[in-house]
């Protein structure tokens, strides 16, 4: 199986008052095309860190990201932010919707950046907005939506251009166990699709879902769970 993220030796500190947070100490993780792997650890441990190194938002102090064949250090930050847009799905926490946009518009956006036809762009909307159980909400702005809702309009967001693999940060952090539940379902979806899904998260939930788990503690990778094939 060919590997969709390579990260060796990542380093990562934040200054922080002459000081500074060492929030990666060397972490090494090859996430192979397909799998669906939770990464999970106390609040601080670099989680949110991690997923932003590996997706070229942040570079990292030491160490190198290869992210779908790219070697991310090389890369222009344009180069970069393209590799993003068309072929990573990135879902924060907090949702990050345009507030005086519509569920529909919110997903259109990306649609629209990566130049897709007017026409084309409707209807891949209007699809996603399905496959998210939205359709009936697509003309409701974020601040119309409940939790669950907004989450799932920034899946669908995150799909628009057929990511070949979906970063998540704890994506079911802010909801309930039932709209959580939705979430998970629309993840196990995908996976069965072949979309490669790394998460990180404190829910066990989101853990019991994925192939393998990795756990991490102050910085590092300290234990790895393989499931069997479900
Ligand atoms: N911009 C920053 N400046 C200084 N320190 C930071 C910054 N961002 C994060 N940190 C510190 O780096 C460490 C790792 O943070 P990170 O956000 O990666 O943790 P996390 O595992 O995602 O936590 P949580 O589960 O609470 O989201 C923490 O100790 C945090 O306080
Ligand atoms: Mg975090």
């Amino acid at each position: 199986m060919s590997a969709v993220i390579e990260a060796h030796g990542l380093i990562k500190s934040y200054p922080y008052e002459g000081d500074a947070v060492r929030a990666l100490r060397g972490v090494d993780l090859t996430v192979t095309a397909g799998e669906s792997v939770a990464v999970v650890g106390p609040s601080g441990c670099g989680k949110s860190t991690l997923l932003n190194v590996l997706a070229g938002i942040d570079p990292p102090d030491a160490g190198r990201v290869i992210l779908l064949g790219e070697e991310l250090g090389e890369m222009r930050e344009a180069a970069r932010s393209r590799l993003r847009l068309e072929r990573v799905g990135f879902v924060f926490q907090r949702f990050h919707l345009l507030a005086v946009l519509t569920a529909r518009e919110n997903v259109l956006l990306p649609l629209a950046e990566a130049g897709m036809g007017r026409r084309e762009r409707a209807d891949r909307a209007d699809e996603l907005l399905e496959f998210v159980g939205l359709s009936h909400r697509a003309r409701h702005r974020p601040p119309q939506l409940s939790g669950g809702e907004q989450q799932r309009v920034a899946i669908a967001r995150a799909l628009a251009n057929r990511p070949e693999v979906i970063l998540a940060d704890e994506p079911t952090g802010e909801l309930d166990s039932r709209t959580g539940g939705a979430v998970l379902d629309l993840f196990a979806r995908l996976r069965d699709q072949g979309v490669t899904l790394l998460c990180v998260s404190h829910d066990p939930a989101v853990a019991a879902g994925a192939d393998r788990v990795v756990e991490m503690a102050d910085g590092r990778i300290v234990g790895q769970t393989e499931r069997g094939s479900r």
